[in-house]
C-alpha cells in the first residue's frame, strides 16, 4: 500500500552519448576551484580523463587532482581529500569513477569541515552543522546508484567496519551518464556491478509492505529489465541498448523510485560490506555469493512474497505446485542466473580460501529489526557456512 510519502531527489541528469557536453554550463561561473577526484587510472587508460580536463579547460576553473581512490574507500582517504579541500579552498568535487570514487567524494564533503566525522556520520547518523562542499558526478560504471542518492559507503581499516550513512544534501547537484564510458568495465566489475543492481532491487521488494504497489510493479520491471540486457552486454560489451539499460537500471534501482510503501530489508547489503571490511572484494560479488543462502533462509517467512517473485520475475509456473514449491522455484532461477552469468556463487569463488574469520565476519554484522524476520549473529554464521 502507498501510504504518506515525501519523495524528494535533487540531482540533475544528463544521460546519452552527448551528456558530457552540459558539464561546461554546468560549471562555468558558478564554480572555481574543482578537485577532481577519481581512482585508479582506469580513466587515463580509456580516455575519459582527457575528455573531462578539455572541457574543465573551457570552464577556466583551477583544476586540484585527489587520485588514487581505492574500489571500497578507506575513511584515511576520505581524509586526504577532506585535506585538499581545506587547503585549497575548493567549491566543487567532481567525481569521476564508480560508486567508490562518488561515494569517496561525498564524504571528503562530510569531513571537510566536521571534526570526527566518521563517528559522527557513519556511527552516530547526527545532523550536518557545518559547511559542504557541493558534488557531481560522471560515471564510469553502473552499479551503485551512488550517482543520484545521499549514500557514501566507507570503510574503516582501523575499525574493521565498512558503513554506509546518507544524506540529500549529499546527493550530487547533476550526474553525468554516458553508455559509453562503461564500454572499458572489465567484465567481473561489469557483473558485479549488475548484481548489485539486482540486490538493490530485490533488498526492497523482499519487504513489507505487500500489499498493491507500484514499487513493486517498478521493480520486476527493472529486474526484468537488467536481466535481459546482461546477457546481451556479457556477448557484446559494445552493445549501446544493453549498456544505457543497465546504466539507468542502476540509478533507478537506488534513487528513491522504489521507496514508496516498503520498509527495504538491507541485511545482504550488512552481511557484505563486513565481508568487505575483511576481505577486499567487489561489492555486487559479495552480494551475489550470500544471497541465495540468504532468500533461503527467508522463504518461510515471506512464501507468498517469494512466490509472486518467482511467477512475475521467473515466469514459474505453479501449476500443480505448493505456494513453498514455487517460492523455491524462483530462488534456484535466481542461482542459475548468478551461475550462467558467472558471478560469484559462493565465498569460495569470491576468493576467500577458508572459514577462519567467518565468525568474527558474523559477530560484527548488524542485525537490523528488517522486515519478515530478524536475524541473530548465529542465523548470519550459518548463511556465512552455507556461501563458503
Ligand atoms: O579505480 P578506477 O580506475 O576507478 O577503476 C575501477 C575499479 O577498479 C573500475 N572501473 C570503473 N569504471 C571503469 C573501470 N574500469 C574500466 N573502465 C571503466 N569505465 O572498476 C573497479 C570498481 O570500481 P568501484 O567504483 O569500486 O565499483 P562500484 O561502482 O561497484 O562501487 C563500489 C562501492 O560503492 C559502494 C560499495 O560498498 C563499494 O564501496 N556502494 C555505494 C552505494 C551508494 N552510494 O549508494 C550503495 C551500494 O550498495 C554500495 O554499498
Ligand atoms: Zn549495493
Amino acid at each position: 500500500m502507498l501510504g504518506n510519502f515525501i519523495y524528494h531527489n535533487p540531482t540533475k541528469i544528463y544521460f546519452g552519448v552527448d551528456a558530457l557536453a552540459n558539464l561546461k554550463e554546468e560549471i562555468t561561473g558558478k564554480y572555481q576551484r574543482v578537485l577532481l577526484a577519481y581512482g585508479g587510472g582506469s580513466i587515463k587508460r580509456n580516455g575519459i580523463y582527457d575528455l573531462v580536463i578539455s572541457v574543465l579547460r573551457k570552464c577556466k576553473v583551477e583544476i586540484v587532482e585527489f587520485a588514487g581512490i581505492m574500489p571500497n574507500p578507506t575513511y584515511e582517504k576520505v581524509l586526504e581529500g577532506a585535506k585538499l579541500v581545506r587547503e585549497k579552498q575548493i567549491d566543487l568535487i567532481l567525481a569521476v569513477g564508480g560508486g567508490s570514487t562518488i561515494d569517496c567524494a561525498k564524504a571528503v564533503s562530510l569531513a571537510s569541515y566536521h571534526d570526527d566525522a566518521w563517528n559522527r556520520f557513519w556511527v552516530k547518523h547526527e545532523p550536518i552543522s557545518q559547511k559542504l562542499i557541493p558534488i557531481a558526478s560522471i560515471l564510469t560504471m553502473a552499479g551503485t546508484g551512488s550517482e543520484m542518492n545521499g549514500g557514501t559507503v566507507i570503510t574503516n581499516t582501523e575499525a574493521m567496519l565498512k558503513k554506509g550513512t546518507g544524506y540529500i544534501e549529499l546527493n550530487p547537484q547533476f550526474s553525468i551518464l554516458n553508455p559509453e564510458f562503461t564500454y572499458s568495465v572489465p567484465k567481473y566489475q561489469m557483473l558485479s556491478g549488475i548484481f548489485d543492481i539486482m540486490s538493490h532491487i530485490m533488498e526492497t521488494y523482499f519487504s513489507a509492505d505487500d500489499g498493491d504497489n507500484l514499487s513493486d510493479d517498478l521493480a520486476e520491471a527493472i529486474l526484468k529489465n537488467v536481466m535481459r540486457n546482461t546477457k546481451v552486454a556479457i556477448e557484446d560489451p559494445y552493445n549501446y541498448v544493453a549498456r544505457s539499460n543497465i546504466m539507468w537500471d542502476a540509478t533507478m534501482a537506488l534513487n528513491g523510485t522504489l521507496d514508496p510503501g516498503k520498509d527495504g530489508d538491507w541485511e545482504v547489503h550488512a552481511i557484505e560490506h563486513q565481508i568487505g571490511a575483511y576481505y577486499d572484494v567487489a561489492h555486487g560479488m559479495g552480494l551475489a555469493a550470500v544471497s541465495i543462502a540468504y532468500y533461503r533462509q527467508k522463504i518461510p517467512f515471506a512464501v507468498a512474497r517469494f512466490k509472486k517473485f518467482a511467477i512475475n520475475v521467473f515466469n514459474v509456473d505453479p501449476d500443480k505446485k505448493t505456494d513453498l514449491a514455487v517460492a523455491n522455484e524462483g530462488i534456484d532461477a535466481l542461482a542459475d542466473f548468478i551461475k550462467k552469468s558467472e558471478m560469484c556463487s559462493s565465498l569460495r569463488e569470491l576468493g576467500i580460501s577458508d572459514e577462519s574469520k567467518l565468525k568474527a565476519i558474523a559477530s560484527s554484522v548488524s542485525c537490523y529489526p528488517t522486515s519478515y524476520q530478524t536475524l541473530t549473529t548465529d542465523d548470519v554464521y550459518k548463511i556465512l557456512k552455507e556461501s563458503f
